[in-house]
């Protein structure tokens, strides 16, 4: 579908790039080579939809409902990919494309873009371009535009602490058996301190360290908290100690634990003493910690604080570095200027807290810089049940990208 919407928006040699996983969509359109060429990225995968039972409608059949588009994918981000597509159509069908433009979509964004990684390592030439343009991330209102000028990094790692070599009677062993899901409960609950400091030795060795300078003119993006906690029905927001809620998800590292399982957990209560316990965690990374050190740190220490009584496996799943782009380039600027025109206000630059593993292999293996102009918003429930994209953050999309292409082809000439 990605494939036949470029081609019928006017594309050129469309292609399904075979990879190792899923296949990567590329497209182009080459007006002239001496004009410059704007590189599209976006993803068409999406994360699973369950609970399925918590939708009100099903994810993969879309539904307009109070001026949201309900379906899996619609923000995050087949909608804002499909946003580009529609401005390209336009600006083809109006002759009034004003420079070269590519598209890249691919299928594994949210599993780590490992394949694509090694997509655009092999294929340099055919992906040279003069800027990256992103739609994937958030704006602080509809009526507040922003460009997200950064992304957190990832390191994801799956835990085990096995204890009995099978389940027990919970009375006649406990009490003298350690118990491998209180014991990764208790090692959960020391990697954080009680003013929220991730206690893994050497954890925060690389963290950049934000000028208070910066952090004020930070704090001057609008959050409104009490509309935030109301909206996710929290009574109290918690960040770390000496940080805002917005800090503590931009620019400070976290740990969370993602899922937790172990014993019994079936309809009533069964006596038992499990053999095992497991863990999925995210730490989400700030300039300039480094993906495969923070998960050996945490390897290192999470072996270190296991008690003799259980044996502890680590087992890392997909990373992603972090990034900060910079706000004077053309790219940027003319970004800026087209958001400024559609939305009649100068969009404010923010670090956003989610990762696109991707931005940062493009800078260093292309040397191009990426704007994150995305169009959605925090509230749209992006992962969750009931996603949605307002069908005024599609159509304003469709109307700024155009923009940007005017203004970037201008500011290059
Ligand atoms: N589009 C999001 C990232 C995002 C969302 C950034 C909102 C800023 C604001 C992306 O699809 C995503 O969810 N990425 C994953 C990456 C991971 C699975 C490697 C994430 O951040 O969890
Ligand atoms: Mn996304
Ligand atoms: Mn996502």
């Amino acid at each position: 579908m990605v494939k036949q919407s470029l081609i019928d928006a006017g594309a050129d040699l469309v292609e399904i790039c075979e990879t190792a996983g899923h296949p990567i969509v590329y497209g182009e359109k080459i007006i002239d080579a001496s004009l410059p060429t704007v590189l599209v990225y976006g993803h068409y995968d999406v994360q699973p939809a369950d609970p399925v039972e918590l939708w009100h409608s099903p994810p993969f059949d879309p539904v307009i409902k109070d001026g949201k588009i309900y379906a899996r994918g619609s923000a995050d981000d087949k909608g804002q990919v499909f946003m580009h597509v529609k401005a390209f159509e336009i600006m083809m069908k109006n002759n009034a494309l004003p420079c070269n433009v590519k598209f890249m979509i691919e299928g594994e964004e949210e599993v780590g873009s490992v394949n694509l990684g090694i997509f655009v390592k092999a294929n340099k030439e055919k992906l040279a371009a003069d800027v990256i343009v992103i739609s994937d991330t958030s704006l602080i209102a509809n009526d507040v535009p922003s460009i997200t000028v950064g992304l957190r990094g990832l390191s994801y790692v799956e835990v085990e602490v096995v204890g009995p070599n099978k389940d027990l009677h919970s009375g006649v062993y406990g009490g003298a058996v350690d118990n491998p899901v209180n014991v990764l409960c208790d090692m959960i609950s020391k990697m954080k301190d009680a003013d929220g400091h991730i206690t893994i030795e050497g954890f925060y060795d690389d963290v950049e360290i934000v000028s208070d300078a910066d952090r004020a003119e930070m704090a001057k993006a609008p959050f409104d908290e009490e509309a935030f906690k109301k909206g996710l029905g929290i009574k109290a927001t918690r960040s770390e100690k000496g940080f805002s809620a917005p800090e503590g998800s931009s620019i400070r590292p976290t740990l969370d634990v993602n899922g937790i399982w172990g014993g019994y957990i079936g309809e009533g209560a069964k006596t038992v003493l499990p053999s095992k316990a497991q863990a999925k965690i995210s730490m989400r990374l700030v300039p300039y910690q480094d993906p495969a050190k923070i998960t050996q740190l945490f390897k290192e220490h999470f072996e270190r604080i296991a008690p003799p009584s259980v044996s502890v496996k680590v087992t890392p799943h997909h990373g992603g570095d972090p990034l900060v782009i910079p706000t004077d380039f053309p790219g940027y600027r003319a970004a800026s200027k087209a958001m400024e025109e559609s939305f009649g206000k100068t969009p404010i630059p923010v670090r956003g807290g989610g990762s696109i593993p991707i931005v940062a292999l493009f800078e260093k293996e292309l040397g191009l810089k990426s704007i994150l102009m995305g169009f959605g918003l925090n509230s749209d429930d992006i992962h969750s049940p009931n996603e949605h994209y307002g069908v005024f953050n599609y159509l304003k999309g469709i109307e700024t990208i155009p923009l940007f292409f005017n203004h970037f082809a201008k500011a290059s000439k």
